[in-house]
């Protein structure tokens, strides 16, 4: 087992309601241990009701974005504790790729390097992700003798297309931020020295918008994909009846507001001031 304490395994930074949230382990390529997923709940716990956050973004210290599960210690590790051992590892890892996949706030993954594997849950848990054009994305499993397990199949499938998947599931190979792009893994790929600038702007646009419309939003995107029509129209339905509720501020009405008798604003071009 490593020695570093299991605090210090994700480091958080609060600033201007943006919450940057980053895999501390660059030694190990900020590979998924225990420590590290039980460390990570904790701060999603922390940060995901808090007024001063809107945005979450989760990056990686060092060379890594996350060089997936840690084969040492959450693997080898914790066979050795026999089936115990092992679902309480799944259990600890898969919990808070849950909390991010259906967080309170809006999430971007900011790939700075390596995504591996495992890496992929939390991938798809963010609702955005951008990366470095020199990340490098690999279903690795393949070349070590497991298959896409713990969700990573299933993010491969749900985000390319199918020969693409195919192809990179059985063959292990990496692909570029580019590449990554093109297969429908992240939103975008920038220069390195761009890429937290390209992230910024984007939380900082999203930091205008109503909190609680961009997590009505984000859940209906995940809901409906499994969906009928007719059933994604009735989800929509009451998921839009429950925001009135959940949103204090009454965003809509002030929206209409601004728009059909102040005039000041158009919806089709940008949001409505939330100030006002
Ligand atoms: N599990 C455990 N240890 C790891 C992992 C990992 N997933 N990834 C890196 N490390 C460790 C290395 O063993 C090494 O430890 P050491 O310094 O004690 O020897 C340290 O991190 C640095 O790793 P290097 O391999 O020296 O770093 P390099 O920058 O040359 O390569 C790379 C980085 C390509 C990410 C390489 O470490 C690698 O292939 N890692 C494994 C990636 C992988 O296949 N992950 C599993 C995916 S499958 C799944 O998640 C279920």
């Amino acid at each position: 087992m490593s020695e570093r304490a299991e605090a210090d395994m994700v480091t958080v930074q609060v600033r201007d309601d943006i919450a940057w949230v980053r895999f501390n382990r660059p030694e190990k390529r900020n590979a998924m241990s225990p420590k590290l997923n039980r460390q990570m709940l904790r701060v999603l716990e922390e940060l995901e009701f808090r007024a001063d956050v809107g945005v979450l973004v989760l990056t990686g210290e060092g060379s890594a974005w996350s060089a997936g599960m840690d084969l040492q210690e959450y693997f080898r590790d914790t066979e050795a504790q026999g089936l115990e051992g092992v679902r309480r590892s799944q259990r600890e890892a898969y919990a808070w790729w849950e909390r991010l996949r259906w967080y309170q706030k809006v999430t971007i993954a900011m790939v700075n390097g390596w995504c591996f594997g495992g890496a992929y849950g939390p991938l798809y848990a963010c609702d955005l992700a951008f990366c470095s054009e020199d990340a490098q994305f690999g279903l690795s499993e393949i070349n070590w003798g497991i298959l896409p397990g713990g969700g990573a199949t299933k993010v491969a499938a749900e985000l390319m297309p199918m020969r693409k998947a195919m192809y990179h599931a059985l063959l292990g190979e990496t692909l570029s931020g580019r590449e990554a792009v093109s297969a429908g893994l992240v939103n975008e790929a920038l220069p390195a020295q761009q890429l937290e600038a390209r992230v910024t702007e984007v939380a900082k646009k999203l930091l205008k918008k109503n909190w609680a419309t961009l997590k009505a939003t984000k859940d209906a995107m995940r809901r409906v994909r499994p969906l009928t029509y007719d059933e994604a129209q009735d989800y929509l339905i009451r998921a839009q009846e429950a925001l009135n509720w959940h949103d204090e501020t009454d965003g809509r009405h002030r929206g209409m507001t601004q728009f059909l008798d102040d005039k000041s604003y158009k919806p089709g071009l940008g949001e409505y001031d939330k100030s006002k």
